[in-house]
């Protein structure tokens, strides 16, 4: 059993000394008519130096300088086998090797790079679903081909210019038995949105033997349908008595959609019009966006008192509002909303202290109506923590209307000076 210990050795020292010529680089890609540069080093003086190009194996000596194979490198003393290969030629695509001469025995020693010359890819293909348009939140897949390239392409995704980095899947390359071209394959997915609507998926390829990128694009085509921007019940503010009025309302739909107004028992369609009020034509703003209108020739009493109701549908659905229309300023903001509510509130508030107050001071014949048995009963008037009620308090009690008045009518004095706030 000595054998085995022997041929494991010699196994060994194989797999080291063929690990002892250090090539570089391992790998590379050159398009053809570039040059490169392939070194291989061991650590001891070295004799001789070959390298096979294609099916070509040169001699390098420092000393030979022509041909597109040529010796480089600090000379044969510092172990250093180089070459400078000019002119890259397709055929030269595969495995470049130096041969060096061992340190011991008679068994060359091989180094083994790779260059790949590069070869252009096909055009681009972008596969996606045939049907040219699509509906909003429905998951959308669509598959770049970049066919035959050596090496392989790299493929990005952009969705107009904002390149697409969450969906994009594993890319996938293939090649044909017997042949050393490439071809990339990567799918993308997305749930489509309403303002992707209109934009422009485009597949870039990238490749090393390609001046620019190639693309293939396609524009996408969300459907959705109308889309209200503010819930509930619009109004629109600062319409004036005896003026002409808009109510317009801003709507989201793709495709276009088409509006009905009803203000009464009257329907009115675009471009209709009644008793001087008349439907608009909806205005594209864009990005989906449209501005429908309804036009009142003179806006009267009647007007602001009524409720409008537009119906706006497409294809896909369709949307109702309810639209008020007011004579005042549109309250400017949240601030303000909350400051008119805190008001409100507050105004409230005193509104029931009063009362409260009224009610506690008759119960208890405290202050004013305490004053006044005061000076009916006890003459010197001082005390205002009110004494035992008397009958006859209780009957005065109910004689000082007047004041009683006083405080109603200040909590409603209040009131109408709160109502802009409240009042349409
Ligand atoms: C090139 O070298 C690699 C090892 O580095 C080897 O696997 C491959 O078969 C070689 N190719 C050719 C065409 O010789
Ligand atoms: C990529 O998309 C194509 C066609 O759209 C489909 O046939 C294929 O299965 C997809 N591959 C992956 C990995 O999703
Ligand atoms: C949208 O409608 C309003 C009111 O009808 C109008 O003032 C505004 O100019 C419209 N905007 C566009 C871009 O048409
Ligand atoms: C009316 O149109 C203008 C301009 O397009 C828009 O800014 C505004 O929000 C619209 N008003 C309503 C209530 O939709």
């Amino acid at each position: 059993m000595a054998a085995f210990p022997a041929f494991f050795g010699l196994l060994m020292a194989a797999v080291v000394s063929g690990q002892m010529v250090d090539i570089t680089p391992r790998e590379a890609v050159r398009r053809v008519g570039d040059e490169l540069k392939v070194m291989c080093k061991v650590p001891y003086v070295i004799d001789s130096c070959r390298m096979t190009v294609g099916t070509t194996s040169y001699r390098l000596r420092p000393d030979i300088t022509g041909g597109d194979v040529i010796y480089t490198g600090n000379g044969f003393k510092s172990g250093e086998c180089g070459a400078l290969i000019k002119n890259i030629k397709e055929e030269w695509n595969g495995n470049i090797t130096c041969v060096l001469p061992p340190q011991a025995g008679a068994i060359e020693l091989a180094g083994v790079m790779r260059l790949v010359v590069a070869r252009p890819p096909r055009e681009p293909e972008l596969k996606t679903p045939l049907d040219p348009s699509f509906k909003e939140d429905t998951e959308f897949m669509a598959q770049c081909v970049v066919p035959d390239g050596r090496p392989a392409a790299r493929i990005s995704w952009f969705l107009d210019e904002e390149q697409i980095l969450r969906g994009t899947h594993q890319p996938i390359i293939t090649s044909e038995p017997g042949s050393d071209l490439q071809t990339i394959s990567q799918n993308v997915s997305r749930v489509l949105s309403a303002d992707d609507n209109g934009k422009m998926l485009i597949c870039r390829a990238e490749h090393e033997a390609l001046d620019s990128v190639m693309e293939a694009r396609r524009q996408l085509i969300v459907h959705y349908p109308p889309k209200r921007l503010e819930a509930g019940t619009i109004t629109i503010f600062g319409l004036k008595l005896g003026e002409p009025g808009r109510l317009n309302v801003t709507v989201r739909a793709n495709p276009p959609p088409h509006a009905e107004w009803r203000v009464g028992d009257v329907t009115l369609a675009p471009m209709q019009s009644n008793e001087g009020i008349a439907a608009l034509e909806p205005v594209h703003l864009g990005g989906g966006y449209y501005n429908i209108s309804l036009l009142l020739s003179r806006v009267q009493k009647e007007d602001v008192e009524r409720k409008y109701y537009l119906r706006v549908s497409n294809e896909l659905g369709q949307q109702e509002f309810t639209v008020l229309i007011s004579t005042m300023d549109e309250p400017a903001g949240v601030e303000l909303d909350t400051g008119a509510i805190v008001g409100i509130v507050i105004a409230v508030l005193v509104l029931l202290i009063a009362v409260f107050l009224v009610v506690f001071a008759k119960a208890t014949d405290r202050w004013c109506f305490a004053g006044r048995s005061h000076r009916t009963d006890i003459p010197d008037g001082a005390d205002s923590e009110a004494p035992l009620p008397s009958h006859d308090d209780v009957k005065g009690s109910e004689n000082p209307t007047h004041d009683h008045g006083e405080y109603i009518s200040n909590g409603d004095t209040k009131h109408p000076e709160k109502k802009p706030d409240t009042a349409v």
